[in-house]
């Protein structure tokens, strides 16, 4: 490569807006190691480009892209849509924004920062060389032990740490589980309406995938017994079901287990945010009653500390552990061990337990808030029927069946709810917003987000 070719690269991309004004070029030395060149060479491209006004050298503060320069960029390629799934695109263009009313993400606004920065600290600092080569695929041992206390204490989930297996993120559990014991012609069974991520993935990966409805007291276990005896998995989340957060009726919870006992279905229990329960006690999860072992438990910290620690958990049966081992040695990889010590020292540490406790009075206050500015202002659109659990209020459309046009409405505001409707896969759809209230500070700022789309709102279910 000679120095020509250096120039037209540089000049080919500040053109193209790779290297924007005021960004700093790699170092002569450093491009000359990099394209094993001499040193000469890359600082007669330079020359050129400074000449030319590209680029300014400022000593040994290095070479930047001259921030005065005015150049037409090229027109970049329209990017392609990305998605052919229109109910997908919508949604990952949602999650990147930073709206109101957001789903699923915590009341990020309260994580005890301080405390997790310091342990941070302490973690990185406490690196040792071991800990530098492969993590165990399982996952950190500590952490795993941590969770299991947890689950044990919290959720009544009896387990051992031999059975605790981290993934990063529930997909990546429910991916596992039927990668590990499921085959190709296996009837799986979803809950209609069910987790909108989760039926997408489902979509893709089971072949023979079925339904089951829900109503007041969650999945309806005599369909079950009626026309899914011969399913191998159910994939449920009974203590809050998503999205309609109801909790599966104690009568339920056991009719269930006895007819996956008797038809040896595997339950998959998702239980993504069991810990939020308001007005009663905290349920104990579906798995503490199944004494059959037929429950693979799932669990995230999405939901109590953040998602983007990308962090969850699988409770395999012992009869399954081995199998779940073997498989995930040969198509896993293990999570990077930095950020699950970190997660291991602040469970074992006490402030998990002390967070979820403040999450649940603060989430208590801010659901409240949210329904009844709701109801004050949409009282006469909407059915508001709070459950004992959750992270988002279903407001059920009294009279429409716009709830799509109806959340556009509410994201061009740039308020973050998502229509019910595309949460189910047949027929019986049910029709309102789903709305996130964990992101809402204040009585005021519920009401002056949720009167933006007022006028609009009301003009169209007038209709
Ligand atoms: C029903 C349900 N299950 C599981 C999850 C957790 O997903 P993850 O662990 O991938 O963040 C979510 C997150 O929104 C959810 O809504």
């Amino acid at each position: 490569m000679g120095y020509k070719d250096i120039y037209e690269l540089f000049k080919n991309r500040i053109h193209e807006g790779a290297f924007n004004p005021g960004e700093r070029v790699p170092s002569i030395r450093n491009l000359a190691e990099e394209l094993g060149v001499a040193k000469r060479t890359v600082e007669t491209a330079y020359d050129i480009l400074i000449g030319e006004g590209y680029l300014i050298s400022r000593g040994p503060k290095g070479t930047i892209v001259n921030p005065d320069l005015h150049i037409d960029l090229a027109p970049r390629k329209e990017a392609p849509t990305p998605f052919e799934d229109s109910d997908l695109r919508k949604i990952i263009d949602l999650r990147d924004t930073n709206g109101l009313f957001r789903l699923g993400v915590p009341s990020l606004d309260e994580f005890p920062y301080k405390k997790w920065l310091l342990l941070c600290g302490r973690v990185a600092r406490s690196m040792t060389v071991a800990d530098m080569a492969h993590p165990p695929v399982m996952g950190y041992q500590p952490l795993r032990e941590a969770i299991a206390n947890y689950l044990n204490i919290s959720r009544g989930v009896t387990c051992s740490l031999a059975q605790i297996y981290i993934t990063s993120g529930y997909k990546s559990c429910l991916r596992l589980i039927l990668q590990a014991i499921s085959l190709s012609k296996d009837k799986v069974v979803f809950e209609d309406p069910g987790y909108f991520f989760a039926h997408k993935l489902l979509k893709r990966i089971v072949p023979n995938l079925h339904y089951v409805p829900v109503d007041s007291q969650g999945v309806i276990v005599d369909y079950l017994e009626k026309h899914h005896k011969d399913a191998k998995f159910l994939i449920t989340t009974p203590s809050h079901q998503s999205p309609l957060t109801v909790s599966l009726s104690l009568p339920r919870r056991h009719k269930m287990l006895e007819w996956a006992r008797k038809n040896d279905v595997w339950i998959i229990e998702d239980d993504y945010d069991g810990e939020f329960h308001f007005t009663k006690n905290v349920i104990p999860a579906l798995k503490s009653l199944d004494t059959s072992d037929r429950v693979i438990y799932t669990g995230t910290f999405s939901k109590t500390i953040m998602p983007s620690l990308r962090t969850a958990y699988i409770v395999v049966p012992k009869e399954l552990v081995a199998k779940f081992r073997e498989t995930t040695e040969i198509t896993e990889t293990g999570l990077a061990l930095l950020p699950q010590k970190i997660l291991a020292s602040f469970i074992s540490e006490g402030h998990f337990f002390k967070h979820l406790k403040r999450m649940r009075s603060l989430y208590k206050s801010r659901r409240k808030l949210v329904f009844d500015a709701i109801n004050r202002i949409y009282g006469d659109y909407f059915d508001l029927n709070l459950q004992d659990g959750g992270m988002h209020i279903v407001a059920l459309l009294k009279r429409s069946t716009q709830d799509i046009k109806l959340s556009d409405i509410w994201q061009s505001h740039n308020l973050q709810v998502f229509p019910l409707s595309i949460w189910h896969a047949q027929n019986q759809k049910r029709y309102g917003l789903v709305i996130g209230y964990t992101n809402i500070k204040s009585e005021e700022e519920a009401l002056s987000a949720l009167r933006l789309p007022y006028k609009e709102t009301i003009q169209l279910l007038s209709e």
